[in-house]
């Protein structure tokens, strides 16, 4: 018998399919089980791609999981250690809850919940339940970001003036980023994962101001936000930029820029992937980035985790529902145009 942990993945787009290659890379673990209800996903006839080089590269061909239409028949029958949750975010509070019923461990996608009343459920059904919960908010992860917040904590270039992060790209299409509904539109779906990181380094803002229009999911597909700390001397200037609105053929960036006291650090991401550090009176410095995009770190992470017996990190859980609730008032923001408070 094989003493791997068997993981279930439901659904196989392109965040399925990206962590379906990366388990394939993770010696302690082999997916036995994936549910999709488009049968020539589940096949392999059509894949999803990702709007990253290196995401959604392998693919279901040759693979000798059991196949599923249904993720909630996947959660029912598969015998699996682990539900890996890809489906739209409408549907992460259904099949979470589903899954913990029945005694598996959950890694589900970023954003936690569609809204802040789910996410905020979610953090009590992990809180009563033994298995391992994990948000998969893979900024977190991300190496340039690991190596941000590190330089914020601990003062690396003197103290963090002000912080701008940015992620654009063109509409993704298809059924569910059609759907504000579903997705939430950029503001949930991209921009979110400025928020988080915002919150995760930084601590939960006081207020946040925004503006934006809507686009083509019918929700706010461009958004521009201030975080407002009301400790200003100890906090940075923060602010971000999240766009699904560029003209078709635009591609994908993200990207941010720290200014110290002592330094001013300078990322991109595009075809390329750049991080500079610019001290005045001296050369301009790139530096090397560990290699390998968050998605694999956080899974490794959420693995490990298992493996070493750990209840779910509820801190880390909780400030993914709070990034949730951050989100909500940067809706109510650009609807009232006002300095919105945040109540968690
Ligand atoms: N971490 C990231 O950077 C990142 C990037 C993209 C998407 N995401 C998140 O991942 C999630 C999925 O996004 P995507 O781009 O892969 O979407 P997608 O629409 O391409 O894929 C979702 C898949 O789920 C399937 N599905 C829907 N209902 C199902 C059910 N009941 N049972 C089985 N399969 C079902 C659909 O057929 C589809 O193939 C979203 O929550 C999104 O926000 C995260």
């Amino acid at each position: 018998m094989s003493s791997k942990l068997k993981v279930g993945i439901i659904g196989l787009g392109s965040m399925g399919s990206t962590h379906l290659d990366i388990y394939s890379k993770i010696n302690e673990v082999e997916v036995t089980a994936i549910a999709d209800s488009i049968q020539s996903r589940l096949d392999g006839s059509s894949k999803a791609e990702g709007n990253i080089s290196g995401q959604a590269e392998g693919g279901v061909v040759g693979l000798s999981s059991t196949k599923y239409l249904d993720g909630m028949e996947l959660i029912n029958n598969a015998d699996i250690d682990i539900v890996d949750i890809c489906v739209g975010t409408d549907l992460h509070f259904i099949f979470v809850e589903a899954a913990l019923a029945k005694g598996k461990h959950v890694l589900v996608e970023k954003p936690l919940a569609r809204n802040y009343e789910e996410a905020k459920k979610i953090i009590q059904l992990a809180k009563n339940s033994s298995f391992h919960v994990m948000s998969a908010m893979c900024l977190r992860y991300w190496p340039a970001w690991v190596f941000l917040k590190e330089a914020i904590q601990t003062n690396a270039y003197g103290k963090c003036l002000s912080l701008n992060c940015k992620r654009q790209t063109s509409f993704p299409g298809g059924a569910f980023y059609s759907d504000n509904n579903q997705c939430g539109g950029a503001l949930l779906d991209l921009h979110v994962h400025d928020t988080d990181f915002i919150n995760y380094c930084l601590g939960l803002p006081d207020a946040v101001f925004s503006q934006g229009y809507k686009g083509p999911s019918g929700g706010f597909d461009h958004v521009v936000t201030n975080y407002i700390y009301n400790k200003s001397d100890s906090s940075p200037i923060v602010s971000s930029e999240g766009s699904w609105t560029m003209q078709e053929g635009y591609g994908f960036n993200m990207s941010y820029t720290a200014n110290f006291e002592n330094g001013t650090l300078s990322y991109l991401l595009d075809e390329d992937e750049t991080l500079k550090l610019f001290k005045s009176g001296q050369e301009s410095e790139s530096i090397k980035l560990k290699e390998g995009m968050g998605y694999e770190f956080e899974i490794r992470a959420f693995v490990d985790e298992i493996l070493a017996g750990n209840s779910t990190n509820i801190d880390l859980l909780r400030q993914a529902a709070e990034t949730i609730a951050i989100v909500e008032a940067e809706k109510t923001s650009i609807e009232a145009c006002s300095v919105v408070s945040i109540k968690v």
